[in-house]
């Protein structure tokens, strides 16, 4: 069976569950002790290393760090567009701006409605609210957490302006029939790849399948640059308003000071334009690697009664910013906090989930207040947006079952193979008292309550 189906699939309480049971009590008494693992895990080696100081040198030497003048951000973009094969990309000062320079660049204005994945980070949504648009949240895939097609199409209305698809932990969305139904529908995509960098679906990098693809170059993601963000399109149009967007609306080309419409200065300096140019020498080895360890880790849980692999779509090329591993319906919020506490003792880093859905979680969408004193734009919505328990189950549920793997490129074959082996050892023990119940709402509803976890910028 497959692992889609086998999420999919409120799984009922298997025979070797009763039989574990009744041997459980004492199997438990004979059971090893000894942590799978004791030695230390792997710290993460230099990430910054000649290529950039050189580049940060030579930024240095150019006696200007402005990217009006210099050249390594026009360097950076061109390097960009060489490794995505999008012609034109816009750099900027951080993933946040360049999704929120997308949707101006798009024209994304009041009162239009912006589908996008509830399981993400706050950069996706700023963009949306800054330019009065209405964050809509659809439900994600039980296996890769990222949008479908059909959760999108589920939420569209007359005033669906575009669509903000997030790759979320390095594994691509099932992209094709979600770019195939915005252009049906006259609707612009954008895909937000802060996490996913490398990534590919048919061999075509992701950020490339929409009108818009947005990366982060923040310090937690594949590759680093302190802060920035990069924008990429095939269009000369748009390539040209997200460049106004990023600066204030100022055209560095005519050099004319335009105004057409009002922009954040959202530039990028020549240093770190520098130092993500270096970056982007390393980008694909680091995508490779951690593709292979993750499908390492995937293969090996794959037959693991109860967990549920990070499983990317056919033909998706994952790199694994992190990884996900579910424990199927038959445990409750509890085993998956005591999963995760074991696996700790068993000397193997992580923790329970990644992040509660946002609109359950960040206040400004709760309260649908986001500047103060005014409920603006969520008093243009023609139909509210009930930001409440049960919008999209499948992320309120995969998200409390959940267990957060910190995948990384300095892991070896041996470090996954411990992951593996503690994460059998420790789903085996949990299945034994697992009762042949199945689950409630209320086996979640403590976890839901429970203060948030707070995660990478
Ligand atoms: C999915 C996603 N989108 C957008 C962002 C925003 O990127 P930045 O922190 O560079 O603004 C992040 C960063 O964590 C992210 O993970």
């Amino acid at each position: 069976m497959g692992q889609s189906e086998k999420a999919a699939k409120n799984a009922p309480p298997r025979s070797h569950t009763g039989e574990a049971l009744r041997h459980g009590v004492h199997a438990s008494v004979r059971e090893d002790t000894t942590p799978v693992r004791t030695h230390p895990w792997p710290q993460p080696g230099p990430r910054f290393e000649g290529r950039e100081l050189e580049l940060l040198a030579e930024a240095l030497r150019q006696n200007t760090l402005s990217y009006v003048h210099g050249h390594m951000t026009q360097r950076l973009c061109a390097r960009m567009s060489e490794l995505t094969g999008a012609a034109h990309v816009v750099a900027c000062s951080s993933g946040s701006a360049a999704i929120h320079v997308a949707l101006k660049a798009c024209g994304v204005g009041p009162g239009d409605e912006v589908i996008t994945a509830p399981v993400t980070d706050a950069g996706t949504i700023i963009g949306i609210i800054y330019e009065g648009a209405i964050p809509v949240f659809a439900d994600v895939d039980p296996v890769n957490y990222n949008l479908t097609a059909e959760t999108v199409a589920v939420r569209l209305t007359q005033r669906t302006r575009a669509v903000i698809a997030v790759h979320l932990a390095g594994c691509p969305a099932d992209i094709v029939p979600i770019a195939e139904l915005c252009r049906n529908r006259g609707i612009t995509l954008i895909e937000d790849c802060a996490q996913s960098w490398a990534a590919q679906v048919n061999g075509q990098w992701v950020g490339t399948f929409g009108d818009m693809g947005c990366f982060s170059l923040n310090d937690y993601k594949h590759i680093s640059a302190g802060e920035g963000g990069l924008v990429i399109t095939n269009d000369e149009r748009l390539h040209r308003t997200a460049a106004l967007a990023a600066d204030k609306c100022y055209d560095r080309l005519t050099r004319a000071r335009l105004m057409e419409f009002v922009a954040p200065n959202y530039r990028i300096s020549e240093l770190q334009s520098a130092v993500a140019l270096a970056q982007l020498d390393r980008v694909e080895a680091i995508g490779a690697r951690r593709h292979a360890l993750g499908q390492r880790l995937g293969n090996g849980l794959a037959a693991t009664d109860g967990l549920l692999p990070h499983e990317a779509p056919v033909g998706a090329y994952s790199t694994y910013w992190f990884y996900l591993i579910q424990l199927d319906r038959r445990f409750t919020a509890n085993d998956v906090e005591d999963f995760a506490k074991a696996m700790n003792r068993e000397g193997i880093p992580g923790g329970r989930g990644y992040v509660r859905p946002v609109y359950l979680a960040y206040p400004y969408l709760i309260r649908q207040s986001a500047f103060h004193h005014s409920r603006w734009p969520f008093t243009q919505a023609v139909s509210p947006q009930p930001y409440a328990p049960g919008l999209c189950p499948v992320a309120e549920s995969v998200f409390d079952r959940s267990y957060k793997f910190p995948l990384s490129e300095w892991l070896d074959d041996s470090d996954i193979d411990d992951v593996i082996r503690a994460a059998q050892k420790v789903s085996q023990r949990l299945l034994r008292r697992v009762a042949d119940k199945p689950p409630s709402d209320g086996d979640l509803e403590g976890i839901r309550k429970s203060p948030g976890k707070v995660h990478e910028l």
